[in-house]
């Protein structure tokens, strides 16, 4: 028995051994370095989302723009200073990828908590994660420990990041490229159950796509004006059912053919997706348990860990 305990042990030892050594991403990274700080990101979103439920929407966005450029590192937050540019004016960035003040937010409290150990790539995780629960969607512990670009990519902002003009085997391509599978995909887009579009970006859609609901067509043709130029940044929700609320309303749009833009549609067009959206649609359960293996996934692109990049002090600008 104490031999079985002991050889128990041993196992358990390597295992928290090997996972720091090979740096890997941990829920507890933080537990001793700052232990107050899933509390203070959490506040801090409360304080967010009462200004405006929108932004829990914004920041789970954020994160996956974050992600998928050169890995989740922070450096969607970097600003032009100078001769350095970010990611900020890549195209599906600029007008666009907001809640930057938020992530200040957090920073200058977590900051005031414990300085100098938390980084900035690690607050956009929690913020997703508490924006998406703040609206009705699930949680899950959030694996940290990433750390801090030094750099950023506006080429790899504008090659990298799926455009809503995609078509089914563009999306899954785009994922697959970044290690996200199928099904990934179609868990992932379930995030757009919550937050906004601006016409510009569901335009042809509504006008010119043959697999739109005509009454939904109508509806969202009344503040979206067919004439490119005229109207391009007003707002329209993506889940036409249930705007604020995460909760898997999504796909059920998406099988009356109202999604919202043209690259939602192709999840349920008589492809390979149409069963799982289906799925999603009778089970929330069953969504709620693969968007959060999904979102798990999605954070584990490419991390800096050890001592690669840095602990930003301020979250828009490199370490001088
Ligand atoms: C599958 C490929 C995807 C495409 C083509 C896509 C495209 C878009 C577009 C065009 C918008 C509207 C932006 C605007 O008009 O300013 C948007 C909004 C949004 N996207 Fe996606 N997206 C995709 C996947 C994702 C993923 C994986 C997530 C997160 C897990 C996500 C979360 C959001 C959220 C929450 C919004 C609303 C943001 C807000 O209201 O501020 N999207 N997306």
């Amino acid at each position: 028995m104490a031999s079985s305990f002991r050889v128990w042990h041993f196992l358990l030892a390597l295992f928290l051994l090997s996972s720091v050594a090979c740096g890997q991403l941990t829920p507890t990274f933080y537990a001793t370095s700052c232990p107050t700080l899933e509390l203070v990101v959490r506040s801090t979103m409360t304080q967010a989302l009462l200004a405006e439920r929108r932004m829990g929407a914004s920041l789970l966005r954020l994160f996956f723009h974050d992600c998928f450029v050169q890995g989740c590192d922070g450096s969607v937050l970097l600003d032009d200073v100078g001769s350095f540019i970010g990611e900020k004016t890549a195209a599906p960035n600029a007008g666009s990828v907001r809640g930057f003040e938020v992530i200040d937010q957090i920073k200058t409290n977590v900051e005031a908590k414990c300085p100098g150990v938390v980084s900035c790539a690690d607050i956009v995780a929690l913020a997703a994660r508490d924006g998406t629960f703040l609206l009705g969607g699930p949680s899950w512990a959030v694996p940290l420990g990433r750390r801090d670009s030094t750099t950023a990519s506006l080429t790899d902002a504008n090659n990298d990041l799926p455009a809503p003009t995609l078509s089914l085997s563009g999306l899954v391509t785009a994922f697959g490229n970044k290690g996200l599978n199928a099904r990934d995909l179609t868990a992932l887009s379930g995030a757009h159950t919550i937050g906004f579009s601006q016409c510009q970006n569901f335009r042809d859609h509504i006008y010119n796509d043959t697999n739109v609901d005509a009454a939904f067509a109508t509806l969202r043709r009344a503040n979206c004006p067919v004439a490119p130029g005229s109207g391009d940044t007003n707002l329209a929700p993506l889940d036409v059912t249930t705007q604020l609320v995460f909760d898997n309303a999504y796909y059920g749009n998406l099988l009356s053919q109202r999604g919202l833009l043209h690259s939602d549609q192709e999840l349920f067009n008589g492809g390979s997706q149409d069963a799982l959206v289906q799925q999603y649609s009778n089970n929330p359960a069953l969504f709620a348990a693969d968007f959060v293996t999904a979102m798990i996934k999605m954070g584990n692109i490419s991390p800096l860990t050890g001592s690669a990049g840095q602990i930003r002090a301020n979250c828009r600008v490199v370490n001088s």
